[in-house]
């Protein structure tokens, strides 16, 4: 059985249920894909700590969950993640730190590191994607390390795996989407009159919202997985200027209501029409299917020469397919 060595960054909700999945489903990794995850290199916002032996990760989940910390474990080592990746044994790099649009933050400086020393990254966090997709790409190729970012896109929808194993010489015409719950959470309560300020509130009384929602309402976290999926399916190579961006701000009840009695409804819809990127609110039929992707749920209409025109939407509440999505990264990397 493969055993593979493992650095989470990030002991968040992410990481957290990805810990459980690894321990729920041991039997089935071991038995169907003859590999085993060890997880020896683990850090949160207060340090890094590193057990050559492997974490008990139920161990750590609770004592983080308790209010504990990674500096106060006995395996806390006061030194970089990145000192101690290249002291470490390690296959793989899990990174699910907080997005740094900015830069790519330490994540990108992670990504980077590992790459370009063989080991395999697999990332939740956007940001290093976002910023530097050709470069990483190519430290992969250099290296023969894997990289998969399959969870940076719409948690769990496999659209990224989808686009690359399955579309075998396809090309893709044009494709539309829907890829931002809290937007679309928002426009859902906007509907029953709700003013935006309101609706935002309600969006982060039920965690469809951060506290800093901007990212979302603004179309910038739909823009970002416009351009990993254009980059990494169509390897159109185009970076956030060439995506027009407008958000739900302006969006009132009455303009939604005007449009529901229409049939219609507004979506903050991602799309490439053969030529032109663009995210914007969009006024569709609601028995359409991308007016149809509503409360939790993101979907993909995509129109291509060879495959007709498909229809992928996910349900995803709860971050377990995100998490899930990071498994199947890794488990595609090594068996
Ligand atoms: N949640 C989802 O459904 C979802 C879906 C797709 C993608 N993602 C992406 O996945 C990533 C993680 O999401 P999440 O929901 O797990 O976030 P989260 O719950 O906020 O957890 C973030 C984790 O990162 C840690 N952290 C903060 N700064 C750090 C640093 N400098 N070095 C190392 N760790 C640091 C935090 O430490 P503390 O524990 O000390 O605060 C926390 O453990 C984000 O980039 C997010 O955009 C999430």
């Amino acid at each position: 059985m493969k055993n593979i060595n493992v650095a989470m960054n990030g002991l968040g909700s992410v990481h957290k249920t990805l810990s459980g999945i690894l321990k729920d489903k041991q039997l089935v990794l071991k038995e169907k894909y003859d590999i085993g995850f060890n997880v020896v290199m683990i850090s949160d916002s207060s340090g890094v700590a590193v057990n050559n032996n492997g974490f008990n990760m139920v161990e750590v989940i609770a004592h983080k969950n308790s209010g504990g910390r990674v500096s106060g474990l006995s395996e806390y080592q006061d030194k970089s993640f990145l000192d101690i990746l290249s002291d470490t044994n390690v296959d793989l790099v899990w990174e699910a730190s907080p997005v740094d649009f900015d830069t790519g933050g330490e994540a990108l400086e992670i990504a980077r590191d590992a790459l370009n020393r063989g080991i395999s990254v697999v990332l939740a966090n956007k940001g290093p994607v976002v910023k530097a997709h050709g470069e990483l790409k190519a430290l992969s190729n250099n290296s023969g390390a894997g990289f998969k970012y399959s969870a940076t896109v719409c948690g769990g929808l496999p659209i990224l795996n989808i686009g690359e194993r399955d579309m075998i010489a396809g090309d893709v015409s044009e494709f539309s989407g829907v890829f931002n719950g809290t937007c679309n959470f928002i426009l859902d309560v906007l509907k029953n009159g709700v003013a935006f300020d309101a609706a935002v509130k309600e969006a982060q009384n039920v965690g469809a919202a951060e506290a800093d929602p901007s990212l979302d309402i603004d179309g910038w976290d739909t823009a970002f997985k416009l351009l990993i999926i254009a980059n990494h399916v169509m390897n159109a190579r185009i970076t956030l200027d060439d995506i027009s961006v407008k958000g739900i701000m302006s969006i009132t009840p009455e303009m939604i209501r005007a449009e529901e009695s229409q049939g219609n409804t507004i979506k903050l819809v991602a799309s490439f029409d053969g030529s032109t990127y663009k995210v914007e609110p969009t006024v569709v039929a609601k028995d359409t299917f991308i007016g149809s992707c509503t409360g939790w749920e993101m979907g993909i209409e995509i129109h291509s020469d060879l495959y007709g025109i498909m229809y992928h939407k996910l349900y995803e509440k709860e971050p377990v397919p995100t998490a899930a999505s990071m498994l199947r990264d890794a488990v595609n990397i090594f068996s």
